[in-house]
């Protein structure tokens, strides 16, 4: 019976984990043998013996966890200690963030595991449910407003009292994706007045339909800036200078800025300048959710939360969904769950072809190298 093992993160401030007990059952119901690292999900309130109850068994150690794993499972890459305790031709499933951690690509390469990068799962139909950047980003997107709103010494409704109005925030969301979609909704759900913008023009629709007005320059060079992926273009010096001058007459009335703005395989793209941030209001917040690629905003720093000379909160909060462990687990862990599907032929013996769409597309190493061209190239 093949074994997936699933190890507690290391990371500082993961508390995510990769299986949880309902899928844990389900994996051990279609026939896997499950492994969970002792305390493996307690930082997303999962307690080992309800693993136990699930059907899965718990190792002491991460090491004995790894030596009998056919498929790894984790949240972040694994360590140098999971590497080395791998199986020769073991496979990992993981967001391994292969861009900025190439060291770890290519340890994965050199012990001969084939390891694939959840970030690379296809935008195609079959794949929505092992989307994880999504399961990921939406959570995201949703707990950045959350952070926003206990940062803001305001109320985000606008409030009729005996005593007086108070007037409803100004939010402006930037870079329309899926966390930047759920920012909106749930900044509108608390009430406030929510503007946004994004450089592909399929985002227009999609933010006047949450209730938000979209702002940005729709000039030929944004109407074809979505790639066939659906993902943003790198945009002109150009353009951006216009969308800059734009958006500055605009942020400096926000109460609110949350930045989303990622480009696949280059850094984070600067939306917002020193100058922009020095106009907004005392008390103002920003949420830079792109810090962990670089960042949106000037200043931003990953981790911290920076307060400018003029009174503005710069929030480089990492790691937003594990700020939502338990959720953001639930959701990581059932896209890794429709993940091991593709590890099993129709007679539900353990044989991944990795001819796979889905398969070939997120393999990063194999057979002692790394094989992804987009990490080769
Ligand atoms: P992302 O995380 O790569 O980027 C976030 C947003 O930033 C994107 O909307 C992007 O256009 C925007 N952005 C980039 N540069 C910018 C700039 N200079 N100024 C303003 N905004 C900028 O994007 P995410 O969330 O991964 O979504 C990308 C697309 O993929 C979306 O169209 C989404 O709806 C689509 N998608 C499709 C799925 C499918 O299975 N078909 C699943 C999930 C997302």
């Amino acid at each position: 019976m093949a074994v997936i093992a699933v190890t507690k993160e290391r990371r500082a401030g993961e508390t995510r984990v990769a299986a949880t007990p309902e899928t844990a059952k389900k994996l051990a119901a279609a026939g896997f043998e499950v492994v969970v690292e002792a305390g493996a999900g307690a930082g997303a309130s999962f307690a080992d013996a309800d693993y136990q109850a699930a059907g899965a068994s718990i190792a002491k150690s991460a090491k004995d966890a790894v030596a009998k794993a056919d498929l790894l499972f984790k949240v972040r890459a694994p360590e140098a200690d999971e590497i080395k305790a791998l199986k020769p031709g073991a496979f990992v499933a993981a967001l391994l963030n292969p861009y900025n951690e190439k060291a770890t690509v290519e340890a994965l390469a050199k012990a001969g595991a084939s390891a694939f990068a959840m970030e690379f799962i296809p935008r195609i139909t079959r794949a929505q449910v092992m989307d994880a950047l999504s399961s990921q980003a939406n959570l995201a997107g949703y707990r950045a407003v959350i952070e926003a709103a206990e940062a803001y010494g305001r109320a985000l409704p606008m409030m009729m009292t005996p005593a007086g109005t108070i007037a409803p925030a100004k939010v402006f969301v930037m870079g329309v994706g899926v966390a930047g979609l759920q920012a909106i909704a749930t900044a509108r759900r608390l009430g406030a007045v929510v503007t946004a913008t994004d450089v592909r023009p399929a985002t227009k629709e999609q933010v006047e339909s949450l209730g938000a007005k979209f702002v940005a320059v729709e000039d030929e060079e944004f109407k074809a800036a979505e790639t066939a992926a659906g993902y943003a273009k790198e945009m002109s010096k150009e353009y951006q200078a216009k969308q800059a001058e734009l958006i500055s007459g605009h942020i400096a009335k926000q109460d609110i800025v949350i930045t989303t703005a990622l480009i696949p395989g280059r850094p984070a793209p600067k939306l917002v300048s020193a100058a922009q941030v020095a106009s907004m209001k005392s008390g103002s917040v920003i949420v830079d959710l792109a810090v962990e690629q670089g960042g949106n905003v000037d200043g931003a720093k990953l981790g911290e939360v920076a307060v400018t000379a003029n009174g503005v909160k710069i929030m480089g909060v990492a790691n937003l969904p594990g700020r939502i462990a338990a959720d953001a687990s639930s959701l990581y862990a059932r896209n890794l769950l429709a993940f091991a599907e593709l590890f099993r032929n129709k007679e539900g013996q353990f044989a991944p072809d990795l001819e796979d769409e889905i398969l070939k597309a997120a393999l990063v190493t194999h057979g002692g190298a790394v094989v992804h061209p987009q990490l080769t190239a």
